[in-house]
Parts: structure tokens; C-alpha cells; sequence
């Protein structure tokens, strides 16, 4: 729980230097590893060590020097199990990997199955089964041969002690200084003894991996989120009225890296809408992912109302930002409750309304079950431009002051995405739209335009004040026209 709590509040840069799988294996597979670990471990060790030290103890009031014998392949023993355990432990967890690979790649030619065979890859794919197969089957073979070798490794040392125990104890018999009945005493705690010790050499080696699954969480523990709460937080803000400016902003993913953005600047009023065009990589995601505080500027700073972005309670800016991001992602779920992902409690009514202005109504009404229909592998297929529309009703749902749209009506046509933003700035009254398109007819009709270039806001402006302008701007609108007629003519 703790870990999970830890989770949430981590940036999305931490989740982009951990994938997911590496964080769910750490979550589930760790704790569970440690759980497992240190348990048996105290139980085990408390148990050797009563039965090892009342054997040791017995076996010295009778004579020392024969106990001495004795115990002699005692840490052997112990040394070898703990080998042999690590060995076990490591071969499974091999195996364990090539069986993940082997479900991976299966899972994935079945997923992918049309582009399969539309690229004919049938065979290959099968070969490459063929051998993940094998390699698994491999694996399998070699822990299976390990874990037999121990039982007789272990016996052969049993043997060795009661051989050795013998041989010294029938020279000592013979000098007079220990009787036959000894002797078999001894045998008998050797035989006591043996399972304890071997055991211990288990504890440590589950100690061991214990260990190391409690660095692996020690290590996402320790990882400070990067955006939080801090002492400059201003508890008195409340809400957001929706100015917004950026007041010379860079930045930079990484420390040595280069500037994604350069030098941004611009203020927008509560109300209005802001468009931002540029080619792909120019960082028009970066931008708008500062507004809801995913990143914060390397330099310079955002400002929302009279306030830097930084001091605005991240609750109360998260509340009033609606980020609707590139890429969609929908749970396996109903459409009704991906919609009220973001405000669980909304009514039936509002839900609709959401979907009425993300034009996602028509749609829902045609399928069977309407808004109780499932989304994803176990229901109907949405089509690009439906889950987009998903998620922007869900965003719309929780009626936020700043509305973001990272390219998010890309796989909707031009027409139906121009006549949703024409609704959303109508009917949003005081609210501010930040539109983020490749496609000029989006951001047309925006109060303030940004072109992007490299990082850098190369052209600003209106509509027609950019056409004039004849720069970047320009190109693209003559470049989209020209697509747009000779679609009309197809
Ligand atoms: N997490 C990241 N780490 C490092 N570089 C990144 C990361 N995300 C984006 N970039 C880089 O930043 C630049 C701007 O990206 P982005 O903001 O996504 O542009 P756009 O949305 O305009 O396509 C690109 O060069 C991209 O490669
Ligand atoms: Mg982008």
C-alpha cells in the first residue's frame, strides 16, 4: 500500500525511466519475495540453531575431539545448499523469462494476427515460436537436473559424517576414551543434526534474495517525486480562473540535453482560446504538459491567474486543467464509466451531456447497450476517432476551467472536429481551450495562434494575420488546402 500510495504521486518522467512491467514486477513480485523470505527465514533459523546447539552441546560432554570430527563436513553441507538454492532460484527465474518471452510473443502474433498475414510473416513468426519454445523446454530440462543433483549431494554428505564418526570413534573406542554406546549416540545427532544445518545454508541464500528485493523497493522508495507540494504552495488558492501565461519558459528533458523548448512566451486571457501548430517534435506537448503540471519548465515560469503554477495546490490545479493527451487509453470497461473516470459520482444526465458535446451521443445511441456497452477485447471496437471523442467527453465531464487538446480529435474528420470546437468555445463561455493540431482549420479560429519551431515560437498571431504573414503558417494552410480540395474531388 505504502508502494502504491508512492506511485501515484511519482512524475511521469519517473514512469518513462521504468516501464510499466518493470514497476508491476517490483510492486507484486517484491513484496511478495520479501514476504516470503523473511518469514521462514526467523523460523528456520531459530529452530537450527536450538536443535544444532543441544546436539553440540550433548556431543561435547562426551568428547570433545570426536565432536570436532564430526561436525567437520558440517559447514560443507551448509556452503552447498546454499549454493544449490541460488542455482534453483536462479535457473527458475530464467525460466521464468523465457516463459514470459515465449507468452509475449504468442500473445502478440495472435493481437496481431491481420498484420501477420498481411505481411506474410506466418512462417517466420512460427520459427521464431519454434525456438522460444525450445529454449523454454531447454531451461526446463537444466533446473530439473539441478534440482535432482541436491538430494544426492546431501545424502553423500550424511554419509560422510556417520563414515567419519565411525572410523574416529572406533580409534578412540579402541584407545578406551569413548564406549560403542557413544559412538552411536553420535551417529544418531549427526543424523539430528544434518537437516538443520543444511537449512541454514537455505535461510541464508533466501536472506540473500530477500535482500535484494528489499534494495529493489528501497531503491522506487526512495525516489522523490519531482513535482509535488511544496512550502511554496499557497493553501489559500482555492480555484482557478483561467489566465494563463508563459513567461520566458524552457526546457529540457534531461540535464545535458538539449532544449526542447526555447524561450517560450505568451498570455492569454480566461476565455480565450490559444491554438498551437507545428510539426511533429517541435514540442507542442511539452508545452501544453506544463499547464497541468506533468513537467515544470527548466526555466522561467507558468503562470495561472496571478499565480506561478508552481504555488497553486497541485489538487486545485489538477481539478481545474482538462488535459485530453495524444494518445488515448481506455479501460476494458463500459462507456459510461470511462467517461466518468474522472468524477465517478456524475449523474446519467451529465455523463450524456459530456458525450453531447464531444459529439460521441449519435455513437453511443447506435450501439446495443448504449452507455452501459463494454469498450476494449471483451466488447466493441471502438474506432480512433470514438475513443478519442471518449476521452474527450471524459475531460469535458469535469467542466475545467483550462481545457487542453494535445491533437486529440487527430483520427475525426475536419469538418466534425471544427464543429465540436466551435460548440466547445460557444458553450465554455469564460472557459480557456488550448487547441494543439497539426491541422490549421483547429486552431483557425483561435484568438492567438502559436507556431512552433524546434522549441522556439517562430510566428504569433491571428488567422488572418498569420496567412498574410506568408512564413510557416502560411505554408501549412496552403499545403492543407490544397489536400482539402483534392479530397473534395475524390
Ligand atoms: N520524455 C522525453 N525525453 C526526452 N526527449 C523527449 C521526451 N519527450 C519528447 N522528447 C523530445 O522533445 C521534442 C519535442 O517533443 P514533443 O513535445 O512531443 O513534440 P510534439 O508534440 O510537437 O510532436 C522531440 O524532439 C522529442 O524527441
Ligand atoms: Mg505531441
Amino acid at each position: 500500500n505504502t508502494l502504491y500510495d508512492h506511485l501515484q504521486t511519482l512524475s511521469p518522467q519517473f514512469y518513462q525511466e521504468y516501464s510499466t512491467g518493470d514497476v508491476i514486477t517490483r510492486a507484486t513480485d517484491d513484496i511478495e519475495q520479501v514476504r516470503r523470505y523473511i518469514g521462514p527465514a526467523i523460523m528456520y533459523t531459530t529452530r537450527s540453531v536450538t536443535i544444532v546447539g543441544a546436539a553440540v552441546a550433548a556431543m561435547l560432554v562426551i568428547s570433545p575431539q570426536l565432536t570436532l570430527y564430526a561436525l567437520l563436513p558440517m559447514p560443507l553441507l551448509a556452503i552447498g545448499m546454499f549454493f544449490m538454492s541460488r542455482m534453483v532460484h536462479w535457473r527458475s527465474e530464467k525460466l521464468q523469462e523465457q516463459y514470459s518471452d515465449l507468452t509475449t510473443r504468442v500473445q502478440e502474433a495472435l493481437s496481431g494476427i491481420r498484420v501477420l498475414k498481411a505481411y506474410t510473416r506466418e512462417e517466420s513468426e512460427q520459427r521464431a515460436v519454434d525456438t522460444e519454445s525450445e529454449g523454454y523446454l531447454w531451461r526446463n530440462l537444466n533446473l530439473a537436473l539441478v534440482d535432482s543433483a541436491w538430494r544426492p549431494f546431501f545424502l553423500v554428505l550424511v554419509g560422510l559424517s556417520t563414515i567419519i564418526v565411525v572410523w574416529f570413534g572406533g580409534r578412540l573406542a579402541v584407545a578406551g576414551t569413548v564406549t560403542i554406546g557413544n559412538i552411536a549416540e553420535y551417529v544418531l545427532y549427526v543424523n539430528i543434526m544434518t537437516w538443520p544445518v543444511a537449512s541454514l545454508g537455505y535461510v541464508i541464500s533466501m536472506v540473500q534474495r530477500g535482500a535484494a528485493s528489499m534494495g529493489r523497493l528501497g531503491k522506487i522508495l526512495d525516489t522523490e517525486p519531482r513535482i509535488a507540494d511544496t512550502d511554496r504552495t499557497d493553501h489559500d488558492v482555492e480555484r482557478v480562473r483561467g489566465d494563463l501565461a508563459f513567461e520566458h519558459v524552457s526546457f529540457r528533458y534531461n540535464d545535458n540535453g538539449p532544449r526542447v523548448l526555447d524561450d517560450v512566451n505568451f498570455e492569454l486571457e480566461a476565455g480565450q482560446t490559444l491554438g498551437i501548430v507545428g510539426r511533429t517534435g517541435s514540442g507542442k506537448s511539452t508545452l501544453v504538459e506544463m499547464i497541468p503540471r506533468l513537467l515544470d519548465p527548466t526555466e522561467g515560469r507558468v503562470m495561472i491567474d496571478d499565480h506561478d503554477a508552481r504555488e497553486i495546490p497541485l489538487g486545485v490545479l489538477r481539478e481545474a486543467t482538462g488535459y485530453v493527451a495524444q494518445d488515448v487509453f481506455l479501460f476494458s470497461d463500459t462507456v459510461a464509466n470511462n467517461i466518468k473516470f474522472g468524477a465517478p459520482d456524475a449523474s446519467d444526465e451529465a455523463v450524456e451531456e459530456a458525450a453531447r458535446e464531444a459529439d460521441l451521443l449519435e455513437n453511443v445511441r447506435g450501439f446495443a447497450e448504449g452507455f452501459d456497452s463494454f469498450v476494449g477485447e471483451r466488447g466493441i471496437t471502438l474506432s480512433g476517432g470514438q475513443k478519442q471523442r471518449t476521452a474527450l467527453a471524459r475531460a469535458l465531464l469535469r467542466r475545467p476551467q483550462i481545457l487542453i487538446l494535445d491533437d486529440s480529435l487527430s483520427a475525426v474528420d475536419t469538418q466534425t472536429e471544427r464543429r465540436i470546437l466551435r460548440h466547445l468555445r460557444s458553450h465554455y463561455g469564460e472557459r480557456t481551450i488550448v487547441v494543439v493540431s497539426h491541422r490549421i482549420s483547429a486552431v483557425q479560429e483561435a484568438d492567438q495562434i502559436l507556431v512552433l519551431e524546434e522549441g522556439s515560437v517562430v510566428e504569433r498571431g491571428t488567422h488572418d494575420e498569420l496567412v498574410v504573414q506568408d512564413g510557416l503558417y502560411a505554408a501549412l494552410h496552403e499545403e492543407q488546402m490544397l489536400e482539402e480540395e483534392i479530397e473534395a474531388l475524390g
